[in-house]
C-alpha cells in the first residue's frame, strides 16, 4: 500500500492578506519539502501551490535524485468559485477563470482533479459545487482544518455515494511542521499506481488534520523566514530566483520597510500574540462548527437532491461511464 501526499505548498505559494498585515504562505523551498516527505517515508508527494507550478517542476527537477519518492506537478488553483487542485500537469493553470473553464484546462493537460477542502466554512472550498463537476475526488481530510465539521462532513457525502468519488487526504502544509499528518493510500507505490487507483477509486483517507499548535509553528516559522530574506535584503546578500515571489517581493521594498518588518517580526515573535492568535482562532473556529453541525443533516438532504436530479438527468450510472471513458494510462509524472 502506498502513501501519497498531493497538498503540499511551498515559498512559491505567494501571499495571503491578514487585515492590512501581508505575509507569505509558505517560506520554505521545495527541496526542503521534498526532503521532509522522504524523511516520512512518502512514496508520493505533490507540490500544489497557489497559483503556480514553478515551485513543483523545482522540486520534481530534486526529487529525480532519489529512488524513494516520486514528486507530482500540481497547482491549487484560485477560481472564481473556490479552490481546485490539478495534479499531473505540464504547465501552469490560469487563476481567476471559472471553476467549470479551470477544470477544462486541467483535464486538456491529461490531468486529475482534486476538490481540496470542499465544505470548508473558513478556506474558499466549492461547496455543493462539487457535486456536478468533473472532479476525480475530494478531500475527506485537509490537515489544515482542524475544526469538527468541514472534514467530518466531507467524509459524510463522501460515504453516502460509494465509488461516486476518489477518497483523498491532504495535509494542505505551508510548513514543514505540518507536513504528511495526513495522507492518501492506494494500491502500489509509483505515482502511476497512484493516478490509476483515483481513477478506479480505489483510494482511502487517512490520518489527521493537524493540531492548532501547528498553524502556530507554522505562523512563527512565516515569520522567522521572512525575517531572514529581510535581513539578507539590509545586508545586500538577497538572491532572487526566477518564479521566487517571496524573495522578489522583498527585494522591491525599500530598506526602510525592510528594518519596519524585521521588528515588526520580532514583536510578533513572542508568546503573548502567538498565543493569542492561537486561541482566537480555536475560538472562531469553534462558534463555526457549531453552527454548521446543527445544520448538517438539512445539508446532507439537500445534496442527496441535488444527487439523485443529476443522476436522474445524465442515467444513475453516469458518473461511471464517464470513468470508462477516460483513459486510464499512466502518465510521466514530472
Ligand atoms: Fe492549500
Amino acid at each position: 500500500m502506498g502513501k501519497a501526499d498531493t497538498h503540499l505548498h511551498t515559498q512559491y505559494s505567494g501571499y495571503s492578506k491578514l487585515g492590512v498585515m501581508k505575509f507569505p504562505e509558505s517560506v520554505i523551498s521545495p527541496e526542503t519539502q521534498v526532503d521532509r516527505m522522504r524523511s516520512l517515508g512518502y512514496d508520493v508527494m505533490a507540490i500544489t501551490d497557489h497559483d503556480e507550478t514553478a515551485g513543483a517542476f523545482k522540486g520534481a527537477e530534486y526529487a529525480k535524485r532519489f529512488s524513494d519518492i516520486e514528486l507530482i506537478v500540481g497547482e491549487e488553483v484560485t477560481t472564481t468559485d473556490g479552490e481546485i487542485i490539478g495534479l499531473f500537469l505540464n504547465e501552469k493553470v490560469p487563476m481567476g477563470l471559472s471553476v467549470e473553464e479551470t477544470v477544462d484546462i486541467i483535464r486538456s493537460q491529461d490531468g486529475i482533479v482534486i476538490a481540496p477542502h470542499p465544505f470548508s466554512f473558513h478556506v474558499p472550498g466549492l461547496q455543493e459545487k462539487i457535486l456536478e463537476l468533473d472532479i476525480d475526488g475530494f478531500e475527506t481530510i485537509n490537515g489544515g482544518h482542524p475544526d469538527r465539521y468541514s472534514n467530518m462532513f466531507a467524509k459524510r457525502v463522501m460515504d453516502a455515494y460509494p465509488g461516486r468519488w476518489a477518497e483523498m487526504a491532504g495535509s494542505d502544509a505551508h510548513s514543514v511542521y505540518t507536513s504528511g499528518t495526513c495522507w492518501t493510500e492506494f494500491e502500489g507505490t509509483t505515482a502511476d499506481d497512484f493516478r490509476r487507483s483515483i481513477l478506479q477509486r480505489r483510494t482511502r483517507a487517512a490520518g489527521k488534520a493537524a493540531p492548532p499548535f501547528g498553524q502556530v509553528q507554522w505562523s512563527a516559522e512565516v515569520v522567522m523566514g521572512g525575517q531572514r530574506l529581510l535581513l539578507d535584503k539590509l545586508k545586500s546578500r538577497l538572491v532572487v530566483q526566477k518564479g521566487d515571489q517571496l524573495a522578489e517581493k522583498v527585494d522591491s521594498i525599500s530598506r526602510l520597510k525592510a528594518g519596519a518588518g524585521l521588528i515588526a517580526g520580532t514583536a510578533y515573535l513572542f508568546p503573548p500574540i502567538t498565543c493569542l492568535a492561537a486561541t482566537l482562532s480555536l475560538f472562531y473556529l469553534g462558534i463555526g462548527s457549531r453552527k454548521m453541525v446543527s445544520r448538517m443533516d438539512d445539508r446532507l438532504n439537500g445534496i442527496d437532491r441535488i444527487i439523485k436530479g443529476l443522476d436522474a438527468r445524465n442515467g444513475s450510472d453516469g458518473k461511471r461511464k464517464m470513468l470508462q471513458n477516460r483513459d486510464v494510462h499512466p502518465k510521466g509524472t514530472s
